[in-house]
């Protein structure tokens, strides 16, 4: 048994006091208090000491630690099973449970992504849990916590009960769980605590509370407090029309904003092959990743960007990429006229770049790129990094009077002249604009930047308002 695969990070007991704490305000006063993978039985402890006569039922799949939990709880009401939480018929004992039931407790800090990597079964046997399709699988959408997993599982079990839920977990996590479960759960909150203090965890993390609720709202108001002690919220997320906004207030300021992108933001370059496809400008010529010098035309070679120059605002005019197609799919043959010195360079890698581990280059043209298209020779850009954690716009224009890539970490708009480019830099930096963002943008999610998000807001609009 691994201490990553089961997420076996015990709460300390003031932690838990202090959310019990929390979640005393939002719920009445439990008859019976459920500890789904209850660990040592921090939260039971607490729970123990602050309602004296309820009932107390805990499940944990580590027997030494139900064992010490056992002889922490007051025995006469207090009941801690060894049972794998995905074969507890979870019906069947909430039925068993007296009214009100709070249901709290810290579920496993895990992916089914790291589990797949250490070789654990600690999944539920059901891997289509929420009916993902092929394609979310492939994007990546389908990694997700054990712990929303066992949240959802929850609710569904608790349907009809009177039922509060207050679990600490991460905030993406709590967030797709009132996504998912809307029309079942009424608030509660999230009330953020110090992932990295308490858990040695560099994760946005929750005290998430909401209440089973047999015809809760839909589009609901979550207050966000930044911690515990916190009396009043920072921000309010909502669910609009089945989807979480991180700021409501901002969110209906800059409704009417909401769209379609026109010119449409597009990725930059990817050819997952940076030691071929990348150069470097020495004294003694090009060089690429791997040392050697290379001799190539220089039509074939464009600047290029990437995400941390475009964050920083600092580029570095010594790097190039070999773009050797104009559009997705074109055939790259033709090089071998047009530019031999470059054919001859791909060739001798054809190897390296045959190699490529992403299905996308199956089936294509040898030394194909993705994210090509007229709008990457686009001379005038305004770009975005899609890895940093903030909403800074850049300003791109050629270099060298070569039109700038940049990398596949960047999002940008196309423009062929300056001006547009420029007013679009501008409209995009105005306050109005970064409230729409900031509505939308959720910063504790892996990538909050995205193509999707960006792509909402309706520029027409935007400078319509700003009158630009
Ligand atoms: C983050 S710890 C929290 C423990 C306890 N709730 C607390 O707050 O101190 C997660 C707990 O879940 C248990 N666990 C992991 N997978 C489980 C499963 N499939 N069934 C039951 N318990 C599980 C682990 O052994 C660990 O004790």
């Amino acid at each position: 048994m691994t201490r990553e695969e089961f997420g076996d990070w015990q709460t300390p007991l003031d932690l838990a006091n202090a959310a019990l704490e929390v979640a005393c305000r939002e719920s009445e006063p439990p008859a019976s208090v459920l500890e789904p993978t209850c660990g040592e039985g921090a939260f039971l402890t607490a729970a123990a000491a602050r309602f004296r006569r309820a009932r107390l039922v805990g499940y944990e799949i580590n027997h030494a630690h139900a064992e010490r939990a056992r002889a922490r709880l007051p025995a006469s009401r207090a009941r801690v099973e060894v049972a794998d939480f995905f074969a507890v018929d979870w019906e069947q004992n909430v039925a068993a449970l007296p009214e009100p039931i709070l249901v709290i407790g810290n579920p496993p800090w895990v992916t089914n992504a790291s589990l797949g990597a250490l070789g654990s079964s600690n999944v539920p046997r059901k891997h289509n849990f929420k009916r993902l399709s092929g394609l979310d699988a492939r994007t990546g959408k389908s990694n997700f916590d054990v712990s929303e997993w066992m949240l959802l599982r929850l609710i569904e079990a608790l349907k009809g009960r009177r039922a509060t839920v207050a679990v600490l977990c991460k905030t993406a996590v709590a967030r797709r769980v009132i996504e998912l479960t809307t029309a079942s759960i009424a608030p509660g909150g999230l009330w953020r605590i110090d992932a990295q203090r308490h858990f040695d965890a560099a994760v946005d993390a929750v005290l998430f509370v909401c209440n089973v609720h047999p015809s809760a709202p839909g589009d609901s108001r979550w207050p966000v407090y930044e911690s515990l002690d916190a009396r009043a919220p920072s921000s309010t997320m909502a669910i609009v029309g089945g989807v979480a906004v991180a700021d409501s207030d901002r969110h209906d300021r800059t409704a009417h904003l909401a769209g379609t992108s026109t010119p449409e933001w597009r990725s930059g370059l990817k050819h997952d092959c940076a030691r071929v496809m990348e150069l470097e400008r020495t004294n003694d010529g090009w060089m690429n990743g791997m040392g050697a010098r290379v001799e190539i035309e220089d039509a074939m070679l464009y600047p290029l960007l990437k995400s941390s120059d475009v964050a920083n605002g600092a580029p570095r005019r010594s790097r190039a990429v070999i773009v050797p197609q104009r559009m997705l799919g074109e055939d790259t043959s033709l090089l071998a006229q047009a530019a031999p010195k470059a054919w001859a360079y791909l060739c001798a890698h054809r190897d390296l770049l045959g190699a490529r581990k992403s299905s996308i280059y199956r089936g294509q043209p040898a030394f194909a790129i993705f994210g090509v298209g007229p709008y990457s020779f686009a001379p005038w850009k305004v770009a975005i990094s899609g890895l940093y954690k903030r909403c800074a716009f850049s300003l791109v224009g050629p270099l060298t009077d070569r039109p700038v890539m940049l990398d596949d970490t960047c999002y940008f708009l196309p423009f062929e002249a300056a001006a547009p480019a420029r007013a679009t830099f501008e409209a995009l930096s105005s306050p109005l604009a970064q409230d729409f963002f900031a509505a939308r943008i959720f910063w504790d999610a892996k990538r909050p930047i995205s193509k999707a998000v960006l792509q909402q807001l309706d520029l027409t609009a935007l400078f319509a308002e700003l009158r630009v």
